[in-house]
């Protein structure tokens, strides 16, 4: 028969995830354990508590996944997991389950690229036309890709220091937001004025490069003068003026991008694309209609395994298998 299932499972950071992917591009289930109440009290990911839920939680979420979809591994394929980038003591507990799992039944075992898995979270919404140009905004990435065409990823911009999703983390921690900051921040933004002049990290002309370190200063700075002056700024202003500053560069930089390469469609992915401000400027520069512009639902554009499963068909389409030797590697090139 020519249905193809792929069993993905993802456990890079907080979440333990598990799906099963029908033809590259149709959910059958998806089961994701959130981790974030476990390290909301520590004000971010702890690796060794991340990776003991893992532990505990990987044999639940695939029982799930399996019963959700009244199949059975020996119903897939193939298998697919997250191999990095990411934390090591994480990644080791989906890529030895995944191999576990593969060489009991005898299955292909497939090693995805978790930013990989991002992009391709836009193919559950709608098939891929090349080239196009994916915005991977993520709490580990902020990066422009070229793909011209499956499986193929070049990378024309990216962050010389702090991702956008960490900016957010570490902005929201000054202003004593709880763990994780971005949508705290994107609820605030929306009830804010952008009333402070933050700088825009342009770099240099034509760079598609990205930093945000300096207003993460900038914002820090800012705090601190108006406490000595012991002036009260809203946090609502400060969410919505930095939320303006990376918007905008976000959002030009992409829009720069897709004219300079014309690309067909435009991607967004990571957790970032959850943002509200973000996905209203995006959508107002890409509303003349010249390139496709797709942003997931929320629940696809944060870690989750049906984006590693149908990365994974595409690889497993392509020839691509793992070998027994597939390993966690933490810091895995795109
Ligand atoms: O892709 P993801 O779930 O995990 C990584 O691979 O990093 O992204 C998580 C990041 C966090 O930094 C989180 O604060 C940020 O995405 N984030 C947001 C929003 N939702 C999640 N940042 C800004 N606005 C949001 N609405
Ligand atoms: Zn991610």
């Amino acid at each position: 028969n020519n249905e193809e299932y792929i069993l993905g499972i993802e456990t890079s950071c907080d979440e333990t995830a598990a799906s099963i992917v029908k033809n590259g591009t149709e959910i059958v289930s998806n089961v994701v354990a959130s981790q974030i109440e476990s390290h909301k009290r520590f004000g971010g990911v702890v690796p060794e508590v991340a990776s003991r839920h893992h532990v505990e939680q990987i044999t639940m979420v695939l029982e799930e996944t399996f019963e959700k979809a009244g199949m059975t591994v020996e119903d897939m394929d193939a298998i697919a997991v997250t191999e990095g980038p990411g934390l090591v003591g994480a990644l080791l507990v989906g890529v030895n389950t995944a191999k576990a799992l593969a060489f009991a039944k005898r299955k292909p075992l497939i090693g995805v690229h978790h930013i990989a898995g991002h992009i391709y979270a836009n193919r559950l919404i709608q098939e891929f036309q090349f080239p196009l140009l994916a915005l991977v905004v993520s709490g580990g990435h902020t990066e422009l890709i070229l793909m011209r065409e499956h499986g193929s990823f070049e990378v024309i911009g990216e962050t010389r220091d702090d991702a956008a999703g960490e900016a957010y983390d570490k902005v929201a921690r000054t202003l004593k937001l709880p763990y994780p900051g971005g949508p705290q921040m994107d609820q605030l933004a929306a009830e804010g004025a952008a009333n402070i002049n933050f700088p825009r990290a342009w770099l240099e002309a034509g760079s598609y490069d990205f930093s945000f370190s300096g207003l993460k200063s900038s914002v820090l700075n800012t705090l601190h003068n108006a406490a000595q002056r012991n002036e009260q700024l809203k946090k609502e202003d400060i969410a919505a003026s930095f939320q303006a500053s990376v918007v905008e560069v976000l959002a030009d930089k992409t829009y720069r991008a897709a004219n300079e390469f014309g690309v067909k469609q435009v991607i967004v992915a990571g957790g970032v694309a959850a943002n509200k401000g973000l996905r209203a400027e995006l959508n107002r520069r890409f509303s003349n209609g010249s390139q496709d512009l797709l942003i997931p639902p929320l629940a696809l554009c944060t870690d989750n395994a049906a984006m590693i499963a149908v990365a994974g068909s595409i690889a497993f389409q392509q020839g691509h298998r793992a070998g027994w030797d597939l390993n966690a590697n933490p810091s895995l090139d795109l």
